[in-house]
């Protein structure tokens, strides 16, 4: 697979159950095991695509040319956000389906995730990466992400998005 066959395009409130999907791979890379169907029981993961709806959050889908989704990222702010930084920028959430993994998409979601960003008014965004995430660890890292601190388990990380 090569990456420049991937589509980017905007996610929209259609594209709710793939971002639940990717949630709940994040969470399980977290440790988290949660049951799709069971995610309204997780106040805590679910506030990350509760109602997400394009006219206010900023998230983009990857797809093959043949309209297959093979991963996301998005931003939002979040309203009960207990994380030790975050209070004032949106959080991401990402993720790529397993299968095309190691290919790039992941770095390619994250600088058009960036690109979305633009004219919106979101000059940082933020995120909290279990401390065992490696390999989410380690493309944060490649991307200029900073480390602000710890909360619990994660590690809580920015970036500014003009950059
Ligand atoms: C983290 C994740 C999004 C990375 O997506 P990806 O498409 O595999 O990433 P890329 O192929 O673009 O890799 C970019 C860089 O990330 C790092 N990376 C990605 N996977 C890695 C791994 N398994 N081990 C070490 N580094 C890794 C590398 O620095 C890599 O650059 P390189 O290929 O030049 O070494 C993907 O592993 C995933 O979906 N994980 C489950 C969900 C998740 O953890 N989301 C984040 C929650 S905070």
């Amino acid at each position: 697979m090569d990456v420049d066959k991937i589509v980017i395009r905007q996610a929209t409130s259609y594209d709710i159950v793939f971002l639940s999907e990717i949630l709940v791979a994040a969470a399980a890379a977290s440790g988290i095991n949660i049951p799709i169907d069971d995610l309204p029981d997780y106040p805590d993961a679910y506030q990350y695509v509760e109602g997400y709806y394009e006219g206010s959050d900023v998230g983009i889908v990857a797809e093959t040319i043949s309209g297959e989704p093979v991963g996301a990222a998005w931003v939002r702010m979040l309203l009960t956000d207990d994380h030790a930084v975050g209070h004032s920028t949106p959080e991401l959430t990402m993720g790529v389906v397993p299968e095309y993994r190691r290919k790039g998409v992941g770095e390619l979601l994250m600088k058009e995730l960036y690109r979305a960003t633009w004219g919106k008014n979101i000059p940082k965004i933020s995120l909290g990466v279990h401390k065992e995430n490696t390999s989410a660890i380690m493309l944060y890292r490649k991307q200029g992400w900073i480390e602000d601190g710890t909360f619990k388990e994660y590690i809580m990380m920015s970036r500014k998005t003009n950059v």
